[in-house]
């Protein structure tokens, strides 16, 4: 499989041990919190933009995960946040977010969400026209001479690259046809700009890029920044910028994504090698002082340099300890079936892979190639069709899934399977800060008077 992992070793700094010692005391499948590793982190970003002479913000994509104890510790951190719809946030003023230091985002926002957005003086970075004449009339409402906006600029070129053509092509025009934002350089991003310029109550300031997630390719990305910054320079001589921001979307070091498009497809059926580029590394601290030299380079001296990641703050801040169901060895498949299915690790059937290691015990040093997946009916619940895990794995041993921070609690669900706690780690402390789902959470929403059998009941007729 195109970016499949190397066999399974222990990541870095994780105990363990004390991973098992809490299955003993909670069910799996459960995700782990360390607060330590978050807290890191977020230190090494805000260090790495404090080591630009520019000023810079980091706002933290809540989307990404936005468990509480997770949003309020990045909000002490000092960081900003990046909201996506309205009851986001609300959920990130709640956490301790300054109201003057989120930005709201998304290519939808209602009318009650761009009202509530304004009422807290959060700024919106602007993806459709109808933004542009419902804050002119709620600003104009609300007696507001001057609210200030920003408006989201794509490069139209792709950040991702694989040494399959068929996969690079797919790229291309996939970037080309982005719906997120407006073209740098287009007549349309020209025509909204020149709505919002003749806006009576509207002021442009910023301009916000998000280009995708998972990263690696360094120099794509930079490449693909600087038509952004090419465009917002353009903006800043007309209207004088306070902020550029790039987005989030740094790639981590435990995830792989496949990179093979349909010509590796049909090559791998006939029997081809699949497609085995070597992972680059994103080095964000590397990038963001690129950014800021290409800044001045354009003259963008004195704009706040933001960016909004959120993989990459929380992804390897959390692991989901998962337990084996049932070891299957079948005439052309080797499966162990876990109780951590797609549910509650939603990007499985995607293809993305992570890191699985086998804890709790002492396993054979030889391994062989298993299918592993989840305990769900339906065939896209496979965490991996080939990972090399130790022949003697069996039923009842757990495995640790690691890199499960970023887009798992947010986008978990409870198809067949009810949703997982979170048990945070705080140096010795333990605290269960979300706690698993039960039938009864899946049916809250029902109308109660239909929840238990009507013994009159007549059959319909
Ligand atoms: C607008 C915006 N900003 C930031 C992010 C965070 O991306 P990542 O978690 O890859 O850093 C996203 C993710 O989809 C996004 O849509």
């Amino acid at each position: 499989m195109s970016g499949a992992l190397p066999d399974p070793a222990p990541a870095p700094g994780w105990d363990y041990d004390r991973l098992v010692a809490l299955a003993d005391r909670h069910t799996t499948p459960f995700h782990v919190l360390d607060t330590a590793r978050l807290d890191r982190a977020a230190q090494d970003l805000l260090g790495a933009l404090g080591e630009l002479a520019r000023p810079t913000k980091a706002y933290y994509s809540v989307k990404t995960n936005y468990l509480p104890h997770l949003t309020r510790r990045l909000a002490r951190h000092g960081m900003g946040a990046d909201v996506v719809s309205g009851y986001e946030l609300e959920a990130a003023l709640a956490a301790g977010f300054a109201p003057a230091e989120t930005v709201f985002n998304g290519p939808v926002k209602t009318e009650e969400e761009l009202a509530l957005a304004l009422r807290h003086g959060v700024r919106v970075n602007i993806d459709g026209e109808h933004e542009i004449e419902v804050l002119e009339r709620l600003a104009a409402a609300a007696g507001r001479d001057t609210v200030e906006v920003g408006i989201r600029v794509s490069p139209g070129v792709p950040v991702s690259t694989s040494s399959d053509p068929s996969y690079r092509l797919q790229a291309e025009r996939a970037a080309l046809r982005n719906r997120f934002g407006w073209p740098a350089g287009s007549p349309q991003l020209a025509r909204l700009v020149q709505r919002i310029a003749e806006s009576s109550h509207l002021r442009l300031t910023a301009v916000h890029a998000h280009l995708s997630s998972q990263i690696v390719h360094q120099e794509l990305m930079l490449r693909a920044l600087e038509k952004v910054l090419g465009e917002a320079a353009e903006l800043h001589r007309r209207f004088g910028l306070r902020e550029v921001n790039i987005g989030g979307g740094f790639g981590v070091p435990g995830i792989r994504r496949p990179r093979s498009g349909p010509l590796s497809a049909l090559w791998g059926l006939h029997g081809g090698d699949p497609v085995t580029d070597e992972e680059p590394f994103l080095d964000t601290a590397l990038l963001l002082s690129d950014v800021d030299k290409h800044m001045r380079d354009l003259g963008l001296d004195g704009v706040t340099l933001a960016c909004e990641p959120g993989r990459w703050l929380v992804s390897d801040a959390m692991a989901m300890v998962t337990r084996v169901m049932s070891r299957k060895e079948l005439p052309e498949a080797r499966w162990l079936i876990v109780d951590g299915g797609n549910n509650v690790a939603p990007w499985t059937g995607s293809g993305e892979v992570h890191r699985l290691v086998p804890i709790g015990r002492a396993f054979s040093s030889d391994q062989s190639s298993w299918s592993v997946a989840g305990p769900l009916c339906y065939e896209n619940d496979v965490h991996s069709q080939a990972v090399g895990l130790p022949d003697d794995v069996r039923t009842g041993d757990l495995l640790c899934l690691h890199d499960t921070g970023a887009y798992s609690l947010g986008r978990s669900n409870n198809f067949i399977r009810t949703r997982a706690a979170v048990v945070a780690i705080d140096g010795d402390q333990e605290q269960l800060v979300w706690r698993a789902e039960t039938g009864e959470d899946v049916f809250r929403l029902a109308d109660p008077g239909l929840l238990s059998a009507d013994e009159n009941a007549e059959p319909p007729q």
